[in-house]
Formats: structure tokens, C-alpha cells, sequence
């Protein structure tokens, strides 16, 4: 198979892992979250936890992402904070995967699932891993100088 064939089929594998996922958590593609999944940690999908991909999550989002969100997480002047614990479109691993895959049209969130100009399904798996370690890391400096406001 020649390598144009076996990127087409990587594209396609990623577009149907993105609408499996979408129909997973509609709400989370047509409007915000539920309140019940603006809030916590929980991942109903799972996520890589070895080393190695906790670096390629590391190394994608400190290439792709930190550039809005701030490689600590904590948002900035354009994109928001993906360490706290309040989110907009929703929390859980699936929603975040359909904001990173999609985008959020009408917003300065832009759309990552083509994996020739994005991220791989794998890539953003790992990304969302690491999501989940910048959101504990506020957790436990909160902790230990809680927010004034
Ligand atoms: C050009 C700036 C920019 C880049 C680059 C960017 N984002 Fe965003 N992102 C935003 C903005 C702005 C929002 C808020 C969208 C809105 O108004 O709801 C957002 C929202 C999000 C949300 C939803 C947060 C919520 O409250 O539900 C997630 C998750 C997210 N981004 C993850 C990522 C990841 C992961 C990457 C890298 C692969 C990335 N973003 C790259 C600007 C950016």
C-alpha cells in the first residue's frame, strides 16, 4: 500500500473515532456542557497513563496549545483555563475530546482532528492525559495557597 493510501485510511480511522465519540457526548458538539459535567476530573474514556505518552501529551500540548492556555494550563489573555476545574463545554475526557477534535465554532478554539495539520486520535488521548496532571497540580497548589478570590 502505497503512504498516500495508508494516511487517507489514518484520516478516516480518526474522523470515525471522532464521530463515535461525538455520538458518545452529543451535548458536548450542538451546546455548553450540563451542569453536572462542567465540573471534575472524570474520564470516560481511557486515557493513556505510561510515561511515554504522558511526554507526547507534554511535548503536543506545550507545541499546540500552550500558546492560548499557558503551558501551566491556567489560561491567558486568549484561551482559557484548562487547569481549573470549571469548564464550559464540558469535563469529561469525551467532551474535551470533541472540543480538541472539533474545535468550538464561533470561537478562538480551533478544530485539531485532522492529523496531517492536527493531532492523531492517539496524540490527543495522551494531550487530555496531561490536561488531567495540570488540573492536579492547581488542585494541589490551591491546597496549599488557597485562591483570594
Ligand atoms: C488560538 C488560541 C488557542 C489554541 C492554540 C488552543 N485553544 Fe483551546 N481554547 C481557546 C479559547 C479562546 C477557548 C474558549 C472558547 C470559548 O469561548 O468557549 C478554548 C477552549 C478550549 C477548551 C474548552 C474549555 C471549556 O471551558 O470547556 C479545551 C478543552 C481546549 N480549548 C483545549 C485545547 C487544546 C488541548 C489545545 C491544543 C491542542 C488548544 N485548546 C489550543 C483558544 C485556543
Amino acid at each position: 500500500m502505497n503512504s498516500l493510501n495508508v494516511s487517507w485510511l489514518k484520516l478516516l480511522r480518526s474522523l470515525l473515532i471522532v464521530a463515535a465519540l461525538g455520538g458518545l457526548g452529543l451535548a458536548s458538539f450542538s451546546a455548553t456542557a450540563e451542569e453536572d459535567d462542567r465540573h471534575g476530573m472524570v474520564n470516560d474514556i481511557d486515557l493513556p497513563t505510561d510515561a511515554a505518552s504522558l511526554a507526547i501529551g507534554e511535548e503536543r500540548y506545550k507545541a499546540r496549545c500552550a500558546y492560548c492556555h499557558l503551558s501551566s494550563g491556567r489560561g491567558g489573555s486568549s484561551g482559557v483555563c484548562l487547569a481549573c476545574q470549571k469548564y464550559k463545554w464540558g469535563s469529561k475526557a469525551s467532551a474535551i475530546f470533541a472540543t480538541i477534535s472539533a474545535g468550538r465554532p464561533g470561537t478562538k478554539m480551533g478544530a485539531f482532528g485532522n492529523p496531517e495539520t492536527g493531532l492523531t486520535a492517539e496524540q490527543t488521548f495522551a494531550v487530555i492525559a496531561y490536561i488531567r496532571t495540570l488540573q492536579e497540580k492547581k488542585i494541589a497548589d490551591d491546597k496549599l495557597a488557597p485562591p483570594q478570590n
